[in-house]
This record gives structure tokens, C-alpha cells and sequence, in this order.
């Protein structure tokens, strides 16, 4: 099947899901097909209104902008209602949203509400331990001081607040995360911890930990992959070789432990037996932070070749073995995700990120269309 089919595919598919969905936004599906919906009460709900942008920008149809528009105005009421503010994912949810309206079609009242979002996020500073935490209230017992490897994508809406305002802040304490990152969460051998604890109070490191993963120590595929894409987008906006090479470096790892069709199971260290669930959608987001690690390699690079390779042969898996191929019966674009395998939540399934990821990263090969992470005006 070749790219360009699978696109029409999915901007088919999307064109039923925009009916059968109405306000609402999808997020991972329960085994029979159909999407679970939510009210802009998730992390999720900025996957759904990327997925609009990408079709729309792709095909140009004034149905999908609509569609697009109107979930952007439905994050404005979050934001205007501070609904589901509290947590570190204003990232993923506002720039795929606002901030991808205003990349599309230059909309001040979305850059505006962008920028509000940047200050949300940055009320998640915590000054001692000098990170963004992930989750619950500042003091809190379990969470304060904890940070998460995915928070990575969440940086770039700060790097671009600050582009669009001239504040370093929002840049400063995106890199001082990256960093405290880099040296906590990846590991020695190029694996990576899901989550990393710091004393709220001191700053002193306290240990690795996981959340979704296998175990404390053991290797979260998506988590690894949200590292490949971020520590990139880090580099593209700080030029600090360290987070060049630490994309490389979990991008290596992250390959050389798929299994044989090249589809990553849910943890690099889950035992790997008959029924072990996958996680495309990490292999999805895997793709899409390879393309955007291959943009900042000079020719020549060593690994060009083996990285180049890998979104080749994962993407021809995910597009022969796990895309729905346009079923319309079915809602999603991937199969066999799996949110939380450790939680028992969803663990072979439809994942909106998945789709997302799935669609950001043919769109990237097909028509250079990067997603909405940086603006694109410069
Ligand atoms: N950021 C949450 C997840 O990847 O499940």
C-alpha cells in the first residue's frame, strides 16, 4: 500500500469520526473499535484537533478547517474555564491546537490563547528541585518533585512562547528540565526511566521510578520514544549538541531492541511471550522523533543509514500490519496500542496519540508537513 493511499485512508476515515464524534474527543478505544470520548478533561484531547489540522492542511477540504476551528474554541472554554489545567500536558494539548491554528492560518486570538497556555505550564516550576513536576499539587506527597520523560513534548510551547515574546524564562526553564532530563531519566546504557524523583524541598536526586512501564528500572517503550522526539525538538530550539546526542542515543537503543517487525512491544523488558501487547503507537511516535533527529544529522552522519532504515521497515509495518486500512467500521487509524498495560487500561487498542503520530509522521515523509511543535513563519 503505498503512502499516499493510506493518507486518503485516514482523511477518510477522519471525515466519519468528525460525524460520529460531534464536540467530543476521542481517546483510546475498549476492544470493539470505537473510540472512547472525552470533554476536555484528559491530556488527550490535542491529538484529535492535530489530527484535524494535518488532514486539513493536506487535503484543503473547508470541512475539516471547520471541524478544526471548532475544537480550537472548545480549548478556549477550557482554558477560560481553568478545566483539567493542573498537570504539566498543556503541551501536548495547546499546541496541538491553538498553536496549530495559528501556524495554519496566522490566528491572533489563537496565538494569544498559545501564549496563555505557555503560563499555565510554567505554574508547574518548581524552583528547588528546578523541574516542571508532572502531576498533582505543588507539596504533594507522592508527586512533588516528580517529573516524567514525557513532559519532553511539552517544552516546545515553551521555547516558542518564548520566540513569540522575547521572555527567556519560558526557554530557561524548558532547558534546565531538559537537562535534569537527560542526566536523570536516560540511563548509561542508552535506556531510559519513566518518571525521576527529586526532594521538593532540597532538590536532591532521590531515584528512578515508573509509572506505566514493566518495572522501576526497566524501559517503557513510549517513554523511550517521547525522549527520541523530545530531546530533537530540544536540540532544534537550543542547538545544545548533548540533546542531539541524546536523541541519537535513545533512537539506537530503541531499534536495537525491536523484535522482529519492527513494532516495539509495550516494554523493552516485559518478558516477550505469546499474547504480549504492543505499543504502536510508540513506534509511531519512535518514526516521527527519527525524522525530526534525521533533520539535524550533517550528511554523512554514521547513523544516518541504520535510523534511515528504521523508519522505513517500521513504518511499512505499522502501515501493512496495523493500520485499519480504511475499515469504516472501525475508528482508528492504529491497532495494538496499549495506554497502560501495568494498569490494566486499554492494553491492545486504539490510542488517539497513535493516529496521531501515525499521520504526523506520513504527512512528514509524503509533504514535509513537520506537525505543529515549532512554527513554521520563520
Ligand atoms: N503521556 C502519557 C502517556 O504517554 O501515556
Amino acid at each position: 500500500m503505498n503512502r499516499k493511499s493510506v493518507i486518503e485512508q485516514t482523511l477518510a476515515i477522519t471525515r466519519l469520526n468528525v460525524e460520529r464524534f460531534g464536540k467530543r474527543f476521542p481517546i483510546v478505544s475498549m476492544g470493539d473499535g470505537k473510540y472512547h470520548l472525552t470533554d476536555q478533561t484528559n491530556w488527550t484531547e490535542g491529538f484529535w484537533s492535530g489530527i484535524l489540522w494535518l488532514s486539513y492542511e493536506y487535503s484543503k477540504d473547508p470541512a475539516l478547517y471547520y471541524a478544526a476551528i471548532q475544537t480550537v474554541d472548545s480549548f478556549r472554554e477550557r482554558m477560560e474555564a481553568g478545566q483539567a489545567l493542573d498537570h504539566h500536558d498543556i503541551g501536548f494539548l495547546y499546541s496541538l491546537s491553538a498553536k496549530a491554528r495559528w501556524i495554519v492560518d496566522n490566528d491572533e486570538a489563537s496565538r494569544l490563547l498559545a501564549l496563555q497556555a505557555a503560563d499555565v505550564l510554567m505554574k508547574r516550576w518548581r524552583s528547588a528541585p528546578q523541574v516542571f513536576q508532572a502531576w498533582g499539587p505543588e507539596g504533594d506527597a507522592d508527586n512533588g518533585g516528580r517529573i516524567i520523560i514525557d513532559c519532553l513534548m511539552n517544552l516546545p510551547l515553551l521555547y516558542w512562547a518564548a520566540e513569540q515574546t522575547g521572555d527567556r524564562r519560558y526557554a530557561e526553564c524548558a532547558t534546565i528540565h531538559a537537562d535534569k532530563s537527560r542526566r536523570f531519566l536516560v540511563r548509561g546504557d542508552d535506556s531510559s526511566y519513566h518518571t525521576f524523583y527529586f526532594d521538593q524541598e532540597n532538590g536532591n536526586a532521590i531515584r528512578g521510578g515508573t509509572a506505566q512501564g514493566f518495572q522501576d528500572g526497566s524501559t517503557w517503550t513510549r517513554g523511550q520514544a517521547w525522549g527520541v522526539y523530545g530531546f530533537a525538538l530540544a536540540y532544534r530550539y537550543t542547538r545544545d549538541e548533548r540533546f542531539l546526542e541524546t536523541s541519537r542515543r535513545l533512537a539506537r537503543y530503541f531499534l536495537e531492541h525491536l523484535p522482529e517487525d519492527h513494532v516495539a512491544y509495550w516494554d523493552f523488558d516485559a518478558p516477550q511471550e505469546e499474547g504480549t501487547a504492543r505499543d504502536s503507537s510508540a513506534s509511531a511516535i519512535f518514526v516521527c522523533g527519527v525524522l525530526e533527529l534525521l533533520e539535524h544529522l550533517p550528511e554523512g552522519d554514521p547513523d544516518r543509514a541504520l535510523l534511515s532504515d528504521a523508519v522505513t521497515r517500521s513504518m511499512e509495518s505499522l502501515i501493512n500490519s496495523y493500520f485499519t486500512a480504511g475499515n469504516p467500521d472501525e475508528e482508528g487509524f492504529l491497532r495494538h496500542g496499549s495506554y497502560s498495560v501495568r494498569g490494566n487500561s486499554s492494553p491492545d487498542d486504539f490510542m488517539i496519540w497513535g493516529d496521531y503520530f501515525f499521520l504526523e509522521a506520513l504527512l512528514r515523509l509524503e509533504q514535509r508537513l513537520p506537525g505543529y511543535w515549532y512554527g513554521r513563519q520563520a
